[in-house]
C-alpha cells in the first residue's frame, strides 16, 4: 500500500523536483498545506497571511523506501534552524514542517527529529504534527523545474546530482564488505556524477596514508601523519574544506591542476581507517553541501 508524507522545506519548486528522483518516491505534488482558509491561490499564500507552508505531498512505497530514509533524505536538504526561511526566501510560508496524515507515522517522525536536533544541540525550528490540510498549488508549479530548467531554485543544483550519486551507490554496495571493492566503486560513482578532477582513497597503514583505489591522473603514494590536506583530515579526524590550495600551509601538490580540495575522514569502530580525498581544478568548489552528501556517501561503506 503506497504511503503519504506531507515535507515544508521552503520553495516547493526544488523540494518537490528533489524528492521526484528518490528512489521509491511514486509521486511529488507541490501544494499548500496547514493554512487557513479552503482552496488558496498562489497569491493568497504570497500575502503571507493565509497561515500555509509551500509543501510536498510525497507518496511513496514503503517496501522501497522507509519514512525514517525520507525523512533523512528531508534533513540533507533544508535548514532545520532556520526560522521562516530557506535559501533567500523568507516568510511563514517558506516555514520547515513534517505533517502525516496517519498517526501511526508520528513515532517514526519523532524519532527521527530527536536525532536531528541532538545532532544539532540545538532546538530545531521544524514544525512536526498531523496534516490539517492539503491543497495541489496551480499547475504551472508542478514539476516546475523540468519544464524550466533554468528556473529559480533555492537548493544548490549539485544536490540533485549527489542524490543520485547516493542512490546508485546505495544500489552498487548492497551485500559488499569488501574495503577495497566498496572503496574503488565509490571512487567510480563519485567520478561518474560529479566529475571532479581527482577521487580516491589513502588508506591509513600504521603511521602513513597509501594510496588506495581512485580516479583520475597518477597521484603520491605515501602521506605522513598530518602532513598535507589528507594528513590533516586524519589527526583532527574532521572534515576539512581546502577553497585554495595554495592558501594551505604544507598542501602536498599532486598535480598542479589542482586548485580546491576536499578531504573526509572514513572511520571504523571511532578510528580513522582511510581518508577521501577529492580534488577540484576550479577554485573554491567545495562547500557544506559537498561535505554533507560525501559524508553520507561514506557512511554507506
Ligand atoms: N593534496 C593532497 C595530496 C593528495 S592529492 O590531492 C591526490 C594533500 O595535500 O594531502
Amino acid at each position: 500500500m503506497d504511503k503519504k508524507i506531507y515535507l515544508a522545506g521552503g520553495c516547493f519548486w526544488g523540494v518537490e523536483h528533489f524528492f521526484g528522483g528518490v528512489d521509491g518516491v511514486l509521486s511529488a505534488i507541490s501544494g499548500y498545506a496547514n493554512g487557513n482558509i479552503a482552496a488558496p491561490s498562489y497569491e493568497q499564500v504570497y500575502t503571507d497571511k493565509t497561515g500555509f507552508a509551500e509543501t510536498v505531498e510525497v507518496t511513496y512505497d514503503p517496501s522501497r523506501i522507509s519514512l525514517r530514509e525520507l525523512l533523512e533524505l528531508y534533513f540533507c536538504i533544508i535548514d532545520p534552524l532556520s526560522v521562516n526561511k530557506q535559501g533567500h526566501d523568507e516568510g511563514t510560508r517558506y516555514r520547515t514542517g513534517i505533517y502525516w496524515c496517519d498517526e501511526e507515522d508520528a513515532q517514526a517522525v519523532g524519532q527521527v527529529f530527536e536525532g536531528q536536533q541532538r545532532k544539532a544541540g540545538k532546538p530545531l525550528a521544524v514544525e512536526t504534527g498531523p496534516l490539517r490540510n492539503f491543497y495541489k498549488a496551480e499547475e504551472y508549479h508542478q514539476e516546475y523545474l523540468d519544464k524550466n530548467p533554468a528556473g529559480y531554485c533555492h537548493l544548490p543544483l549539485k544536490t540533485f546530482r549527489y542524490l543520485r550519486a547516493y542512490q546508485d551507490l546505495a544500489n552498487l554496495l548492497e551485500g559488499e564488505d569488501d574495503m577495497v571493492a566498496k572503496m574503488a566503486e565509490t571512487s567510480s560513482v563519485i567520478h561518474a556524477r560529479m566529475r571532479f578532477f581527482w577521487t580516491g582513497f589513502y588508506i591509513v597503514r600504521g603511521d602513513v596514508l597509501v594510496l588506495g583505489p581512485f580516479q583520475g591522473t597518477p597521484a603520491c603514494l605515501r602521506i605522513g601523519y598530518g602532513k598535507g590536506v589528507c594528513g590533516t583530515a586524519w589527526k583532527e579526524d574532521r572534515t576539512v574544506i581546502v577553497p585554495d590550495v595554495e592558501e594551505f600551509p604544507g598542501h602536498i601538490a599532486c598535480s598542479s591542476e589542482s586548485r580546491s580540495e576536499i578531504v573526509l575522514p572514513l572511520r571504523k569502530d571511532g578510528k580513522v581507517t582511510a581518508v577521501l580525498d577529492i580534488d577540484s581544478d576550479s577554485p573554491a568548489t567545495f562547500d557544506s553541501t559537498d561535505a554533507l552528501w560525501l559524508e553520507k556517501m561514506l557512511s554507506l561503506l
